[in-house]
């Protein structure tokens, strides 16, 4: 039995512990006698640790700043990472897990579905407030924790190599899916190609802005502020934006196999962009605010492509729970980019009628 309560004094005296929350990724532990959050970070996805919590370190310092100068409250409007008693931002144990501490945000919730459109209006605001505080942090300092981890080109060449090699015997049951995924190339290398050139600017990304990881205010329903920075890294707000979009404006769940129940719910981007715009409207350029429709159709593209060169690959990566889980998966997000590419000139008035206010 690990001791966490000896984990836990490496960093505060006289404090207990308790698990807390539903995260996938990480295990979660919330202190009794005083409010912090106490964290394992998932060693076996991220093995780059010490420069993982270096960006979190910096970003969060960053902010702190930030929302003082804004009048804010620097401990509630963004993680606080709490050091060791030795200084540093994470503590290894003698079996190698690595822990790290967080002050615990109060009369706060956490959630994982979207039930109320609203809940994305405020989700929007909280990753456009992000974004637009980290405007100027210099994002190319930033470690790329998960390398080339929004690359669609490259996503797109594994997709090939797996259906040359179809390892899992399963390409004849995905002509259809296998072509749909390749008639998609045209768009692919949008973001990439435009942040090689620097017509897209690089900027700090989040890179899994789903609701889960907005923390909001359980009286208000305003969000507080955007937890889980893992995957915190240099890329395009498209990333962010699109991702978002991606996850909260369906009207199904990500495997839900009766595709007439998914649609993409053009009131709930209208909601997610109304939030993200009111904070990044001056600073976004002009190109990046004519992809935004764009980005919700390619990080859906990216994540079905992902899914079928799974499922090809036969399933090595992503958690199954049932037979042809992937690509189950993957037809549910293409469904939803087929309605994207049908809606994208409504994304574009609703993101132009912003844009003027
Ligand atoms: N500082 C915090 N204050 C309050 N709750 C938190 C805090 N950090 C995390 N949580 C809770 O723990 C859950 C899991 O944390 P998260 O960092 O998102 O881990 P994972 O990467 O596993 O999703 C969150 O959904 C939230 O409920
Ligand atoms: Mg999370």
């Amino acid at each position: 039995m690990v001791n966490l309560n000896a984990i836990l004094d490496q960093f505060v005296s006289d404090c207990k512990i308790a698990p807390y929350g539903d995260g996938h990724i990480n295990d979660t532990y919330l202190t009794s006698s005083r409010q912090f959050i106490l964290q394992r970070i998932n060693t076996k996805i991220f093995k780059d640790y010490e420069q993982l919590m270096n960006n979190i370190d910096g970003v969060t310092s960053f902010l702190k700043e930030k929302i003082k100068a804004a009048g804010g409250d620097p401990e509630r409007e963004t993680l606080t990472v709490i050091k060791t008693k030795d200084g540093k931002n994470f503590y290894k144990t003698e079996d190698g897990d690595v822990y790290r501490l967080y002050i615990y945000i109060n009369d706060s919730v956490a959630r994982s579905v979207v039930t109320d459109p609203v809940q994305l209006y405020h989700a929007g605001k909280a990753f456009g407030k992000f974004q637009f505080m980290l405007a100027d942090y210099p994002a190319e300092s930033l470690f790329e924790v998960i390398p080339d981890f929004h690359n669609t080109r490259k996503r797109f060449e594994a997709l090939k190599e797996a259906i040359e090699k179809d390892i899992a015997g399963r390409k004849h049951l995905v002509e259809k899916e296998i072509e749909f995924a390749l008639s998609q190339e045209h768009y692919i290398d949008t973001v990439v190609d435009g942040l090689a050139s620097g017509e897209i600017p690089l900027r700090v990304t989040h890179n899994d802005t789903k609701i889960n990881n907005v923390l909001f205010d359980k009286d208000t329903e305003e969000g507080i502020c955007v937890i889980d920075l893992d995957t915190v890294m240099p890329g395009s707000l498209l990333y962010d934006f699109g991702d978002a979009l991606r996850a909260g404006a369906t009207t199904g769940a990500e495997d839900e196999t009766d595709l007439s129940k998914v649609w993409f719910d053009i009131y709930a981007f209208k909601n997610f962009a109304k939030g993200f715009l009111e904070y990044t409207n001056a600073s976004m350029t002009d190109r990046e605010a004519e992809l935004l429709p764009l980005s919700a159709k390619l990080l859906t593209y990216e994540c079905g492509i992902r899914f079928l060169t799974d499922y090809l690959n036969g399933d090595t990566y992503f958690k199954i729970h049932r037979e042809h889980h992937n690509l189950d998966r993957a037809r549910n997000q293409f469904k939803l980019v087929e309605d994207m590419a049908n809606k994208e000139s409504e994304m574009m008035s609703i993101i132009n009628q912003l844009r003027r206010k």
